[in-house]
């Protein structure tokens, strides 16, 4: 048996060993003791301690921020939202407001089919419309983009369904000024050298006739020589001011277009350079027999007809609001805002020879879509383009 054994064993040299190490030595053979007088006295030089390094006091408890000072530390970047988000706010009831007025027709309006005559857009409303469309246009954009269409009007210009003349401000008529001064055919590069602004009402001609007296000023002193409707022109008259340069022309978009005058320059091209057309597609009858006409009247090649209009946009809600409240807004504006431009162009371009679309584009992205703006011109088949 090895294990009990092994046990015995430790268990009886334990005490011995303690006994050993607690009995004191004899001092060995040849060993001396040293004396206190030899015994060397270990003394060290006096070194002040070092300051031990203090622990950092615990930091203050935390205190409660208050409201202020998380103003103090927020105002900028929370006022800057705010204003954000008002002017959202502003912008989109805004637009609601003058989108959804009521018919101001007093029982039913009447026209409710698309005649291309606004029925509302009588005597002094036509005064009032414009005035109306001040506010809603700036914050739409829409005055931004009058501008930039209005720097692409050059040469012989005509601008269809010209409505009450809220481009004409934003013209350049530099040409037609200096025309009058040295009484000699001016041909910019750039600017306006013949306008012809064509409507189908005339209460609507005449606010654009006193805004031109106030835009182009060698007009307020040039009399104006009317010309009534002869029936084959099928213009149901003309106003035309400084030497035929300035007419405007009471007529129908579908009708043939007038070509630019010749009276004072005979020459004057058949063709006008720039063809404006500002939301008239969703107020004339057959928008594409208009297109057609335009095209008619454009000078191939180098012209151009710019339109902006307003139409469907990108999203089916925003649509579903247009169709639905379409026929009200036609009774205010006589106009379908729920027309698909795009469309409508693309259909002109595959119906009238030569037509191609150039641009199109939907600027201001908060309009969604729903303001449209075209480019077109009508390839030039001279022999001397196609043979090049
Ligand atoms: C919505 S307003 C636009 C007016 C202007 N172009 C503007 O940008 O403010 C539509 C204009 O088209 C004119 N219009 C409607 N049908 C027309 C037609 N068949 N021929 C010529 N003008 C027409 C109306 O008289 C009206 O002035």
């Amino acid at each position: 048996m090895i294990a009990p054994t092994r046990g015995l064993v430790a268990r009886v040299a334990r005490p011995q060993w303690r006994l050993a190490s607690t009995v004191s030595r004899a001092p060995r053979a040849g060993f001396k003791a040293p004396t206190a007088a030899v015994m060397p006295k270990i003394t060290r030089p006096y070194k002040p301690k070092a300051p031990r390094a203090s622990t950092p006091p615990p930091p203050p408890p935390p205190q409660a921020e208050t409201l202020l000072d998380l103003w103090r530390a927020t105002w900028l970047p929370l006022s800057g939202a705010a204003l954000l988000a008002g002017a959202l706010g502003f912008y989109i009831v805004g637009t609601l407001a003058a989108s959804f007025k009521t018919c101001p027709c007093s029982g039913p309006c009447e026209h409710s089919t698309p005649t291309g005559r606004p029925p509302a857009l009588t005597g002094d409303n036509a005064e009032q419309f414009d005035k109306e469309l001040n506010m809603p246009e700036w914050w739409m954009g829409i005055t931004k983009l009058r501008k930039r269409l209005a720097e692409r009007a050059n040469g012989h210009v005509l601008e269809l369904a010209m409505g009450t003349g809220r481009n004409l401000e934003y013209y350049d008529w530099e040409p037609l000024n200096q025309r009058m001064g040295d009484d000699q055919a001016v041909t910019a590069a750039k600017g306006i050298t013949s306008f012809t602004g064509l409507d189908i009402s005339v209460d609507m001609l005449d606010v654009a006739r006193k805004r031109l007296v106030k835009t182009v000023p060698p007009m307020a002193s040039s009399a104006p020589i009317v010309r009534a409707s002869n029936m084959t022109d099928h213009t149901g008259g003309q106003l035309s001011f400084l030497d035929d340069q300035l007419r405007l022309i009471h007529s129908d978009a579908h009708r043939p277009l007038p070509p630019p005058s010749t009276t004072s320059n005979p020459s004057s091209p058949a063709k006008y350079d720039t063809i404006i057309q500002t939301f008239g597609l969703c107020s004339v009858s057959d928008p594409v027999a208009v297109l057609t006409n335009l095209a008619s009247a454009v000078r191939p090649g180098s012209g151009r007809i710019i339109l902006l209009e307003h139409g469907k946009g990108w999203y089916g809600i925003v649509n579903g609001l247009l169709d639905k409240n379409a026929d009200k807004h036609f009774e205010k504006y006589g106009c379908w805002w729920n027309r698909d431009i795009q469309e409508l162009v693309e259909e002109a371009a595959r119906k009238t020879p030569g037509l191609e679309v150039v641009k199109v584009e939907r600027p201001n992205v908060l309009q969604m879509g729903t303001l449209v703006w075209v480019e077109l011109r009508v390839a030039d088949k001279s022999p001397s383009k196609s043979d090049s």
